[in-house]
């Protein structure tokens, strides 16, 4: 498309569907050879080879949790196995979990920090001790609006994404001197397989989520995906510890 990754070895969690799909396509598309990590082992193979037919790209995958510190560890190697170095993370595995404080348990909590807030630490950690040996890269986690605005029955997950925010920002501080660049993408509601299949199961809930948008439609995962392009390409060199908001004006 605008050739922006020419050359880059990319590694994107929760690329099997939805934005993290619509990531490694871009990145391919841009010139990246990608490796896809899921949970979802069978859906980013066929992610792969999708993405590779359409894009002439080197494109792997492998099965992760993203909250599991030795599956994270076997990940980075098997990316840096295949394609000898690593210079740009997308990390946009995450989960949604609905509950009202009064009634949410301590597994819900647990369970959706272990995968937000502690999955951000243990991948973006992994990424940067592989960036650090070639002079750095690009990591660009996917937070959210609700990192920034509370939403009902959403408090566990509004505060891993505020985990997020301001974890980015030190890894920014920190791993500056290396060369990486640590960003984050605030996504408004998105049109993905998550969003579906939680809060937005009505044409009337639709609607609603619609409305709230100054630019009167939800996003799409390409519209995420091309910020997080953004932000991992040679035109964001200088941004480091930001967190962008794309909404469509959901947010401002
Ligand atoms: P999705 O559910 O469509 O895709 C998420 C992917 O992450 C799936 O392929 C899933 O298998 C994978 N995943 C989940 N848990 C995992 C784990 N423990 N280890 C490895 N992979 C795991 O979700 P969507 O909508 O594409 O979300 C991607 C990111 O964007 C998430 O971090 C989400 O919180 C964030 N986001 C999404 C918004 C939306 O409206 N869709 C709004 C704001 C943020």
């Amino acid at each position: 498309m605008y050739g922006l990754l020419e050359g880059k070895k990319a590694l994107v969690t929760g690329g099997a569907q939805g934005i993290g799909r619509a990531v490694a396509k871009i990145y391919a598309e841009n010139g990246a050879d990608v490796m896809i990590a899921d949970m979802n082992k069978e859906m980013a193979e066929d992610a792969a080879r999708k993405i590779a037919q359409k894009t002439g790209q080197e494109i792997g995958f492998c099965g992760v949790d993203v909250s599991n510190a030795a599956s994270v560890a076997e990940m980075a190697e098997c990316a840096v196995k295949k394609m000898g170095r690593l210079d740009v993370l997308c990390h946009a595995a995450g989960i949604l979990i609905h509950a009202e404080i009064l009634q949410m348990t301590e597994k819900q909590w647990d369970t959706i920090f272990a995968v937000n807030a502690k999955g951000t630490f243990l991948v973006d950690q992994a990424a940067a001790r592989q960036m650090i040996k070639t002079g750095g890269g690009k990591i660009v986690n996917i937070s959210s609006c609700s990192a920034k605005k509370p939403t009902y029955e959403e408090a566990g997950y509004c505060a891993t994404k505020g985990a997020v925010g301001a974890f980015l920002r030190v890894a920014a501080l920190e791993w500056g001197p290396y060369g990486i660049c640590v960003n984050g993408v605030c996504p408004g509601a998105t049109d993905t397989p998550m969003v579906r299949s939680t809060f937005i199961t009505s044409p009337e809930i639709e609607k609603e989520w619609v409305e709230k948008t100054a630019l009167k439609r939800l996003g799409t995962p390409l519209d995420q995906a091309r910020a997080v392009l953004f932000l991992s390409s040679p035109l964001a060199d200088h941004i480091t510890g930001e967190s962008l908001i794309v909404s469509g004006g959901e947010l401002m």
